[in-house]
């Protein structure tokens, strides 16, 4: 392990969050201090002196969801360059949880636990008796926070489950991180922060407190909360806002996912609005190697933007998917859902700057890459049963093919 806090004795310089700048409402909630900090970072020359030095060398790194898309990722590229990893994740059912198994067989296969390497908690990131016991055993001194309820539009049915994991959650690890010393606590935000942002780049230092969904609202609560923890305990905390990531083993909720499926099986597709509504897609790899920048740069307190900095219209994104399936999509054109935001796009010059983050997969590789994987995993799909959604929430039909004729659905899933 490589503890030394000297190393970031200079970084004391407190950074504030500057996504609370914006109008008059927001500045009544700043003292002058803040108010000071925050002007200053608008100048061209905003990130001067903010740097942070990449700490080098063994980690032993906390990732929370780690047996999820983004958070199963984290954990084998941070095991692959030399850290170990601990991981604590609940398995709950938002989405089939042989998915989940699988992410973690996985890692299993390559890091068998005997090796001591990686080491899985099955468990609530709430349950404060579990966590505090992991900290007690484990003493991570990094933590990459991606446990979460993902979802827009189940968390308009449900509210109360994404408060509570989101919300309630973070603010326990970060009680946690600041009680057992940890260097840098990094954490999952969103893009979907920005809401209906009108804005072609959407920057950081843009007001954010017009959340149009209670995911959207749980993540910027996270944000304030972090800054709270950095600013009474010296807490090092960044957010990572990412910005819609797609990728092999991605979020089978996700329309990624869901047209890669759906299209290379010749089924309908689902639509919404006209089709001109733009989303910046960022391929998973670039997603993770700007995680593992962030988790090495212990900022006091920053947002980054993790995106690749150019939109998709969903009309491209159906073309593209049609290139590389090679086959038609069937459409069926459905109003826009409420909660979506219409647009988004990354400004990724400030993790540009500060992370040395920039993505570099296109759109259209990434969706290469995608169709690759999933026609090889295709080979080894079994059938299995409908996946269900907590709280009995219906789930969007579009990963799963019902099938009248049979009780169960298909759908499929990795050996
Ligand atoms: N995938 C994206 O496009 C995207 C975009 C923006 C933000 N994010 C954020 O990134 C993070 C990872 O997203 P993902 O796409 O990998 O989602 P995911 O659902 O695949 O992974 C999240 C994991 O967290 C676990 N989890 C949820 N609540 C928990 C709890 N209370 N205790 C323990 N484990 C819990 C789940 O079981 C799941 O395995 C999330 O915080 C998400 O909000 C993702």
């Amino acid at each position: 392990m490589t503890p030394d806090n000297e190393q970031y004795s200079n970084i004391n310089n407190e950074a504030i969050p500057c996504s609370v700048s914006g109008g008059e409402s927001d500045q009544s909630l700043l003292s002058d201090d803040t108010m000071s900090v925050c002007s200053q970072t608008s100048s061209s020359n905003k990130y001067e002196g903010l740097i942070v030095a990449s700490h080098v060398g063994y980690k032993k790194v906390l990732v929370t969801g780690g047996a999820g898309f983004v958070g199963s990722s984290v954990a084998e590229a941070l095991l692959a360059r030399g850290d170990d990893v601990v991981i604590v994740d609940e398995m709950n059912d938002y989405y089939d949880v042989r998915l989940k198994e699988n992410n973690l067989n996985r890692l299993r296969e390559m890091y068998p636990e005997s090796t001591g390497r990686l080491v899985i908690y099955r468990g609530d990131i709430c349950d404060e008796a579990l966590m505090h016991s992991l900290f007690d055993k484990e003493r991570p001194q990094w933590i990459c926070h991606l446990a979460a309820r993902a979802g827009v539009r189940p968390s308009i049915q449900d509210p109360y489950i994404y408060i509570q994991s989101n919300i309630v959650g973070t603010v326990l690890l970060m009680e946690l991180a600041h009680k057992f010393g940890v260097q840098n606590f990094v954490f999952a935000s969103s893009s979907s922060v920005y809401g209906g942002s009108k804005s072609t780049y959407f920057s950081e230092e843009e007001n954010v407190d017009n959340p149009v969904s209670p995911y959207a609202a749980t993540k910027k609560a996270c944000e304030l909360l972090a800054y709270t923890y950095h600013h009474l305990y010296k807490l090092n905390v960044s957010a990572l806002r990412f910005f819609t990531v797609y990728g092999p083993r991605g979020r089978p909720d996700m329309a990624p996912f869901k047209f890669v499926d759906r299209i290379s099986r010749g089924l309908e597709i689902q639509k919404f609005g006209d089709g001109t509504s733009s989303r910046d897609y960022t391929y998973i790899s670039d997603i993770v190697d700007g995680v593992l920048r962030s988790i090495d740069r212990p900022y006091p307190y920053q947002v980054f933007n993790l995106g690749k900095g150019d939109g998709t219209s969903l009309n491209e994104f159906i073309s593209i998917v049609e290139k590389h399936t090679g086959k038609a999509a069937v459409v069926r054109q459905l109003p826009d859902q409420a909660g979506d935001v219409p647009y988004t796009c990354a400004s990724v010059e400030k993790a540009k700057i500060l992370l040395g983050y920039e993505a570099t997969v296109s759109f259209d590789e990434g969706i290469r890459k995608t169709v690759e994987w999933y026609n090889s995993s295709r080979k080894n799909a079994v059938p299995i049963t409908p996946e269900t959604q907590a709280n009995g929430l219906g789930r969007s039909p579009s990963f799963v093919e019902f099938m009248p004729q049979q009780q169960h659905a298909a759908a499929i899933i990795m050996k």
